[in-house]
């Protein structure tokens, strides 16, 4: 079965073919990252226009480098939650004219469950149940994978995801948009016990995260420095960073493991790119026994092969879009919720 996926649900414009949901046949991708750069972030109004003028040509491009036409897809799957709104609804109103335009069953994908997803393309062994620690620029959480369709939160971030504590840091550090990326570039020659952090955790709640004191004492830190007109090093600042945001990540990976006894460990979202982070989660399936799944770095940021995975599972599921279907700004993982 061969899915065409779509997203649009944030400043990535991508379509993708899948076979089965496990073997991509081609992924076209085009970041606005230059755009949002002008500007130290995502602008939703530019976003959305910039995925109008893509989305064609980039479905025309997915289908040509496949060799295939409209003729031999299967279903068209797109990201319908969560995100952006305006950006979202580009993606949903294209694939909803095209389903419409074929025929081909439609089925809407949720963000997270894709960046799940995208493990099952570069890992054809990896098959539920196991753990996934999903971090994003908007998300950060602990979710317990029972199914291909089946979610269940187990913790989560109470205030800012992962990303965005990255994002904000970088951005007074005087680094480009996408702060994450060029601060784990940063990081890879400092001292990450050079610089204290206080701990993200949320008393009571053994498994949720809190960032944003974190991000908070990081961006006094800076303050303070350059009112102070005091030099630091800004590589054992950004590895000190990463240690203690990933640390607090891999703990709480380690505490839910333990709890659900979790058969295989998977890391998810475009922060599962990061450097400190990987390694850590290898510890930690390393102490735990079991096996950890990454994902490649060319598929950990937002791409719609990971989406044409998801909605291959999703519609084996039974799950179809009405000709109603509309996008939707906030939506939660868990299947108990849908
Ligand atoms: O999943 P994603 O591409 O978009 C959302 O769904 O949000 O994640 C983007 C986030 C941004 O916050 C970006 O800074 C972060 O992922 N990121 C990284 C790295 N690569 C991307 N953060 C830390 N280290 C990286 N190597
Ligand atoms: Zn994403």
């Amino acid at each position: 079965m061969r899915i065409l996926g779509i997203e649009t649900s944030c400043d990535e414009t991508s379509a993708a073919v899948v076979q089965d949901g496990r073997r991509q046949l081609s992924c076209a991708v085009r970041t606005q990252i230059d755009i949002h750069r002008l500007y130290g972030g995502v602008v939703p109004e530019i976003a959305s226009r910039a995925h109008v003028e893509s989305i064609g040509q980039l479905t025309q491009m997915a289908l040509d480098s496949a060799g295939l036409t409209l003729a031999d897809i299967d279903g068209i799957a797109v990201t319908a939650w969560p995100g952006l709104i305006g950006a979202l609804l580009v993606g949903v109103n294209f694939a909803k004219g095209l389903a419409s335009a074929t025929g081909l069953p439609l089925t809407p994908v949720h963000h997270l469950r894709s960046h799940v997803a995208a493990n099952y393309l570069a890992h054809p062994e990896l098959s539920p149940p196991f753990l996934a620690l999903i971090v994003s620029g908007g998300h950060t959480s602990l979710v317990y994978v029972t199914g291909y369709t089946e979610f269940q939160t187990l913790g989560r971030t109470r205030d800012d995801a992962a990303g965005e504590c990255f994002d904000k840091v970088a951005r007074v550090l005087g680094l480009p948009y996408p702060g994450g990326v060029a601060m784990d570039a940063l990081a890879q020659t400092g001292d990450p016990e050079a610089v204290s952090f206080p701990s993200a955790e949320v008393r009571g709640a053994p498994l949720d995260f809190s960032f944003s004191g974190l991000k908070t004492a990081a961006v006094n830190f800076l303050h303070n420095a350059q009112q102070k007109g005091q030099d630091f090093c800004k590589a054992d600042f950004a590895v000190s960073l990463m240690d203690s945001v990933a640390q607090a990540l891999t703990g709480r990976l380690e505490e839910a493991a333990r709890q659900v006894q979790a058969p295989a460990l998977v890391l998810a979202g475009g922060v599962s790119a990061n450097s400190v982070l990987r390694r850590k989660a290898q510890e930690t399936a390393q102490r735990l026994g079991i096996p950890l799944f990454l994902p490649p770095l060319s598929l950990c940021g937002d791409n719609a092969a990971m989406v044409a995975a998801q909605g291959y599972f999703e519609l084996q599921a039974g799950n179809i879009a009405a000709s109603s279907l509309n996008a939707l700004a906030t939506k939660e993982i868990d299947t108990s919720k849908l």
